[in-house]
């Protein structure tokens, strides 16, 4: 299994919503005794809760490492959403059983190890049962309880807690960023989700939809935008729902404010118009308050639903240059009747209505992708081809494309039947990839002769004369580090880019000013 161990080279993957490969995650900086290896699966909202794990684990003494072999404790932070993703903990399980019983051979005091996040929430006790070498099983919405958790398996005692909880969003916890580049950080600003996609295990695993508090979304951006950060990503399975009731300002006009204890200066409530307004923040009103701290703190988001978003969230992209000019809106397929039985809650028709919208407000320039699932229950050759139409159709920039992959107890699992063969499915699915691969270069094409800002995030991956960062549309952009006039650029910069080819993947240019 090829291990990702750069935080640079899961953004060249262009943002992918689920990754297909682990991600190791360290903390340099801390110097706590304890070691703790900590590895992530599945989405970004994953990734962010390792980084708040890490935070509490930091405050009981441990810090992360690179080294599996030197952690007393080891967490994989699970995702569930495929079957594959779950048989790639499970043999990473069998290999980390070896490591425990190498260590009790050579005499080395013994390793713990937890499983965490979506797998632990849908398996439970039985995760415990089926994996004996796992000490601990902790769901998504018990990081707080860690501490006791860990108390109990140093006892010797098997630990788990699962429980689901409909206020938890770690509002008040500041996250370690781990393996980060210091210029991108992604941000949760909701958990859960209420909608019941028939394929989809994520209301399971993640309970219900909740939204955290705007003040200390705001606050935790303006923290990185001080500590140089350059970019933040707004992160939820469905953004576009993002509500919040905000309290009434106190009348001295600031301090503690939030109901998560954020605290707040005057002069920070005075920045942002709509905070300490009192009243319920959506996500258009919470994307102008991140807009809003500082021009040069680029703003991005995802999940966007077709079924919720709205004009106003359009609107507002629109007013801000620093909300990027990219949605991932998440199709599934392209037959309203395959949407139907999956519960999207939306036509094709009206998917189509919602893209002509983006490109009535934001123009052509503006980047939109795609998650596509081959082979859903009694699609036919006609509903494929009504995917492929309606990629054609909107001329989607990127896309996360899957086969589809039942899921226990979900409502597709209990009521419909999987009848699509692996070998259908599959070549539906690299039918969808090719046609997208095409879009994909298509769209880039249009960006040749013309000039993108980049914001640099560190060097290409192939040599360190060239630099790597994103434009406004979320493309890949490589250029020289230096201009024709021998200027160098560095990492946190903004470079005008002047685009001269591309792949299906990635822009090539050279810098400007
Ligand atoms: N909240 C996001 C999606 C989160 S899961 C949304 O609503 O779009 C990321 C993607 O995984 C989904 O968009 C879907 O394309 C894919 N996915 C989810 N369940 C799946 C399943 N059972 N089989 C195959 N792909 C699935
Ligand atoms: Fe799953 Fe649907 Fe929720 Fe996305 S919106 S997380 S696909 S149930
Ligand atoms: Fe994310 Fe996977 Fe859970 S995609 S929400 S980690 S099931």
């Amino acid at each position: 299994m090829e291990l990702v161990t750069s935080r640079l080279e899961i953004l060249n993957e262009e943002d992918k919503q689920t990754l297909d490969v682990a991600r190791i995650s360290i903390d340099e900086n801390s110097k706590a005794k304890r070691k703790l290896y900590i590895e992530s699966y599945g989405c970004q909202m994953n990734f962010a809760d390792s980084e708040i794990v890490a935070s509490i684990l930091r405050e009981n003494g441990f810090a992360t490492t690179s080294k599996m072999e030197e952690a007393e404790l080891i967490l994989l932070n699970t995702c569930a959403i495929r079957d594959n993703a779950e048989q790639k903990v499970r043999n990473r399980l069998q290999h980390l059983h070896h490591e425990k019983i190498k260590r009790k051979a050579n005499g080395k005091p013994p390793v713990k190890i937890g499983i965490l996040g979506c797998m632990a929430e849908r398996l439970k006790t039985k995760l415990l049962d089926e994996e004996k070498m796992v000490d601990m099983v902790v769901g998504p919405d018990a990081y707080r309880d860690l501490p006791n958790l860990l108390n109990e398996i140093e006892d010797g005692h098997k630990a788990v807690n699962v429980f689901l909880s409909r206020e938890e969003t770690y509002a008040d916890i500041t996250p370690i960023r781990l393996d980060s580049n210091g210029i991108t950080a992604f941000i949760s600003i909701m958990r859960g989700c209420d909608n019941m996609c028939s394929f989809c295990v994520v209301p399971y695993t993640r309970g219900r939809e909740r939204s955290r508090d705007p003040f200390s979304i705001v606050k935790e951006a303006t923290d990185l935008f001080n500590q140089g950060y350059r970019e933040v990503t707004l992160l939820g399975q469905n953004v576009d729902s993002y509500k919040y009731q905000t309290a009434p300002p106190a009348p001295d006009g600031g301090a503690e404010i939030s109901e998560s204890g954020v605290k707040f200066t005057k002069d920070e409530l005075e920045k942002a118009p709509t905070l300490g307004a009192g009243g319920a923040v959506n996500f258009a009103q919470l994307l102008e308050m991140v807009a809003q701290i500082h021009p040069d703190l680029r703003v991005r988001f995802s999940t966007s639903h077709p079924k919720d978003i709205t004009d106003e969230v359009l609107f507002t992209i629109k007013k801000y240059e620093n909300i990027c000019n990219y949605i991932h809106l998440p199709a599934q397929s392209g037959s309203s009747r395959i949407l139907e039985l999956m519960n999207r809650t939306y036509t094709r028709e009206w998917y189509i209505e919602k893209i002509d919208r983006i490109r009535a407000i934001l123009g052509e320039d503006c980047a939109i992708s795609q998650d596509m699932i081959a082979g859903f229950c009694t699609e036919t050759e006609e509903d494929h081809l009504q995917t492929l139409s309606l990629m054609e159709y909107v001329k989607y920039d990127y896309g996360y494309m899957f086969a589809y992959s039942e899921r226990p107890n979900t409502p597709a699992a209990k009521k419909l039947t999987d009848d699509i063969s692996e070998e259908v499915k599959n070549r539906r699915l690299a039918e969808i990839i090719a046609l997208q691969r095409n879009l994909s270069h298509e769209r880039n094409l249009t960006a040749i002769g013309k000039v993108s800002k980049v914001l640099v995030e560190g060097f290409s991956k192939r040599s360190e004369e060239f630099l790597s960062g994103r434009n406004d549309q979320n493309k890949v952009v490589i250029f020289p580090r230096k201009n024709s006039k021998g200027t160098a650029f560095s990492k946190g910069d903004y470079v005008d880019v002047l685009i001269t080819e591309c792949t299906s993947a990635t822009l090539k240019g050279e810098a400007l000013n």
